[in-house]
């Protein structure tokens, strides 16, 4: 697995002219949904997409959001996600470089979501990033992703050792745990996707 950010940049880079027209899975489609049904956005909140690619999650959200702020670290993905808001008059979504560990945000935000993202970095990473986003102060994160249920296989799609590194759904529970959320929801769409729900605790759920 390459924890190397500009390699992953790079390789999403070359991709990004094709990415909406590629051959998403059905597990993928099930948790892009999964997330934006879960991040019951309400109309004053400001949201943050980390690893938003061209946007499939803030863009989807932007309409019920105050604010949507995607960040990514491929600017060939970016830019794709510019061009969709453009064409589809969204003027309340921004999207800028910015990286899990520093998402280039300056302000506090309400709602945290990734999606199909988070499994490029290392689990001491991972972790990193869950308290940097904890540190955001959001009252929810829901985090879409490729994440073991069980054993890995490496015969299944989802997982390819030298891009990604998926974490068990218990390590990542943990990370979220300790840096203060509850896990109020977990959704298994495969034995190795899946979506999570955190909420920080004492955060006003009306
Ligand atoms: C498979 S795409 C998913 C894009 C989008 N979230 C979706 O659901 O279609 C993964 C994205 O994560 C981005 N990425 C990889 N490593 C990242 C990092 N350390 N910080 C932020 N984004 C990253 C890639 O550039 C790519 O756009």
């Amino acid at each position: 697995m390459t924890d190397d950010v500009a390699e992953h940049a790079a390789r999403f880079d070359e991709k990004a002219g094709e990415y909406d027209d590629g051959d998403h899975s059905p597990e993928y489609r099930q948790c892009r949904d999964l997330v934006i049904e879960h991040a019951a956005v309400d109309a004053d909140d400001i949201v943050l997409d980390l690893g938003t690619g061209t946007g499939a999650i803030a863009l989807a959200l932007a309409s019920d959001a105050d604010r949507v702020i995607g960040r990514d670290v491929s600017e060939g993905m970016l830019g794709q996600a510019r061009e969709k808001a453009a064409e589809a008059g969204i003027e309340n979504a921004e999207f800028d470089t910015g990286r899990f560990r520093e998402p280039n945000v300056d302000s506090d935000v309400d709602v945290v979501v990734s999606n199909f993202a988070m499994h490029h970095l290392s689990d001491a990473d991972k972790r990193d990033a869950i308290d940097v986003i904890a540190g955001l102060a959001p009252d929810r994160f829901v985090l879409g992703d490729v994440m073991l249920f069980g054993e890995a296989d490496p015969e299944e799609p989802f997982y390819s050792p030298a891009v990604d590194d998926p974490a068990t759904v218990g390590v990542l529970a943990d990370a979220l745990t300790d840096a203060g959320f509850a896990l109020t929801a977990v959704e298994r769409v495969h034995e190795q996707v899946g979506v999570l729900v955190a909420e920080r605790a004492g955060a006003d759920q009306t």
